[in-house]
């Protein structure tokens, strides 16, 4: 079991398995130097699957795959096949523009649940914020899910100047459709022009929610990163990631591992381990691992000191989201 110094047990892991995307979100992408990595910098498919294997011989129960945009790997069904494989809980977080070809991969590889980035219900909004006329693709795609008997999250980050005119929207769709929203408080990335006046706060967005809707507080789970409520009378559920107001970091129990094979114990931390180049060298990961884990930090990689008020984009080391892997 890898545990940290602060007790936090480590069971659940997140696989980004590209950096490139069919998409061109801002507060992920950095406009600047949209560069891939070459194909020889990231992980292999054998690659994936041995560090993945020994994830779990360390007492890892959950796998993530994310990217990017996961579906763009071409072995994405081959590495979705094979982490199936292991006895692991296996989910994948997508945008859901090519779902619909991967129906029965995930089927066939015990997906149960997808979460699905969708940050507007409105189809010329969301060609300003991902660059793709895709918005009817990716809703027909999610209905297509549902109706295939997948669990739905929609992760819609709380983008400026758009979530103020949507989150009834987005509560409303939670009426007759069993989708589990969650707005996500917007994070600071590398090049991604965020400053903390950008940030629309959880609480600020509940009083707009509450201010139309009777809104009743359901119980989270353990390690839960969202505060969930149901307006009464919905079949779905509404949800807020307060990772800049209140942070969750007192039960993390996530690891990420980057495209090209580098370990972060933290969405934040800037300290990265090479399980990769390791790897190639024929050496073993798992004190590399274990390393990792003990050099944790206490609440967000250990990055900001005093409230998200006060945090300066600029000191701030971290890879693009992209880069990172959501
Ligand atoms: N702030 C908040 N959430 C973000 N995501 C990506 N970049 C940011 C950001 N800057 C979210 C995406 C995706 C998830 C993996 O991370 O919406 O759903
Ligand atoms: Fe692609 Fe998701 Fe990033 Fe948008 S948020 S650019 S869809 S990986």
């Amino acid at each position: 079991m890898l545990q940290d110094t602060f007790h936090r047990k480590h069971d659940y892991l997140r696989i980004s398995l590209t950096d490139s995307c069919n998409f061109r979100c801002q507060y992920c992408m950095p406009e600047e130097n949209i560069q891939c990595m070459p194909n020889r910098h990231l992980m292999q498919v054998e690659e994936i699957q041995q560090i993945a294997k020994t994830f779990v011989s360390l007492g890892v129960r959950k796998i993530r795959l994310t990217g990017g945009e996961p579906t763009v790997r071409k072995e994405f069904a081959t590495i979705l096949r094979n982490i199936s494989q292991l006895p692991v809980e296996l989910s994948l977080t997508t945008n859901a523009v090519l779902a619909h070809n991967y129906i029965e991969d995930l089927k066939a590889a015990g997906v149960r649940s997808l979460n699905i980035s969708l940050d507007t219900l409105n189809p010329e909004t969301f060609k300003k914020i991902t660059k793709r006329d895709q918005f009817q693709r990716v809703w027909d795609n999610i209905l297509l899910l549902l109706n295939e008997g997948f669990r739905i999250k929609i992760n819609a980050v709380a983008i400026e100047g758009v979530i103020e005119k949507e989150i009834l929207d987005f509560v409303a769709i939670t009426k007759d459709l069993p989708l589990h929203v969650r707005i996500i408080e917007f994070m600071p990335f590398q090049g991604n022009h965020w400053n903390s006046k950008k940030v629309v706060t959880a609480s600020q967005m509940l009083q707009w929610v509450e201010a139309q809707y009777d809104m009743v507080k359901l119980r989270d789970e353990p390690h839960a990163t969202a505060k969930k409520y149901k307006a009464i009378g919905h079949e779905g559920t509404f949800a807020f990631i307060t990772t800049m107001t209140e942070h969750f970091c007192g039960d993390c129990n996530r690891m990420r591992l980057t495209a090209d094979g580098k370990m972060k114990n933290c969405l934040f931390g800037s300290e990265e381990m090479d399980l990769l180049g390791t790897l190639r060298k024929g050496e073993d990961i798992v004190p590399l691992i274990k390393t990792s884990v003990m050099r944790k930090h206490a609440v967000m990689g250990g990055q900001f000191k005093t409230t998200y008020k006060d945090a300066d984009p600029s000191t701030l080391k971290n890879r693009s989201m992209i880069n990172i892997g959501g």
